[in-house]
């Protein structure tokens, strides 16, 4: 089964896919982890997309696209996969419906209002893993594998409005292309405990 996780940010994509991941065996695949890795190791993806994921703007989609394209193609992703974060506006969707086929978009609904202290209070491991510091009890560093966690450079007050808007403008529309498609289902994630969101999703995957 191959997965669109699609949400605002910090509405729970990373949180929802690691779940998923383990219950369903589906490959996790995140652009803004793959082009967070390419700033780490300062290759010449890392060096397009830093100047747009710092503005909170989108990378351009003959990056982005071509990026997802070729990640497909591994092995590992023949048995399922998710994509988090990909597509985010419609002609990445129209793209991905020429070389992939997906069979559901999980839209996972969330306030904004409570997505600001979301994203400024999240803390990230490089393993993958992601925590609020409000569940951290003091906490500095990661529950699964023990390394030090770290704020993202993106999850800043400003830089978080602009991907707000970007968001609002340009990735919101794909809920009505997904729904038109027959392949939307909807789980709210306002109140709710990351588990009790997972619950919704199991609900609508199955087993
Ligand atoms: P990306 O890395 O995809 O970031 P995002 O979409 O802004 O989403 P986040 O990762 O911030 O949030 P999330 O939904 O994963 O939430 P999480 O589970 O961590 O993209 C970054 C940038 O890369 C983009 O701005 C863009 O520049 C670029 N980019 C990426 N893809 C691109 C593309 N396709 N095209 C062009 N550019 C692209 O949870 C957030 C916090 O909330 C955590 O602290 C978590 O513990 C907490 N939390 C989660 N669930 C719950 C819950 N149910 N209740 C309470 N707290 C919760
Ligand atoms: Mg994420």
């Amino acid at each position: 089964m191959n997965i669109i996780l699609l949400g605002a940010p910090g509405a729970g994509k990373g949180t929802q896919a690691s779940k998923i991941a383990g219950k369903y065996k589906l490959l996790h695949i995140s652009t803004g982890d793959i082009f967070r890795a390419n700033i780490k190791g300062g290759t010449e993806i890392g060096k397009i997309a830093k100047s747009y994921i710092d503005a909170g703007k989108l990378v351009p989609d003959s990056v982005t696209c071509d990026i997802v394209k070729d990640r497909l193609t591994w092995d590992d992703a023949r048995h399922g996969y998710m994509l988090d974060g990909f597509p985010r506006n419609l002609f990445q969707a129209q793209e991905l419906d020429k070389f992939a086929h997906i069979d559901l978009c999980l839209n996972i609904d969330v306030e904004e209002a409570l997505l600001m202290d979301r994203i400024c209070g999240r803390r990230v491991c490089s393993c993958g893993e992601s925590y609020h510091v409000s569940t951290l009890n003091g906490a500095t560093t990661c529950a699964k594998c023990g390394k030090e966690l770290y704020q993202r450079a993106d999850d800043n007050p400003e830089t978080v409005k602009a991907r707000l808007d970007t968001y609002n403008t340009q990735t919101a529309p794909l809920i009505d292309y997904y729904k038109a498609q027959g392949k939307l289902a909807v789980v709210k994630s306002g109140e709710g405990s990351p588990d009790l969101v997972f619950e919704q999703i199991c609900k609508v995957l199955g087993h």
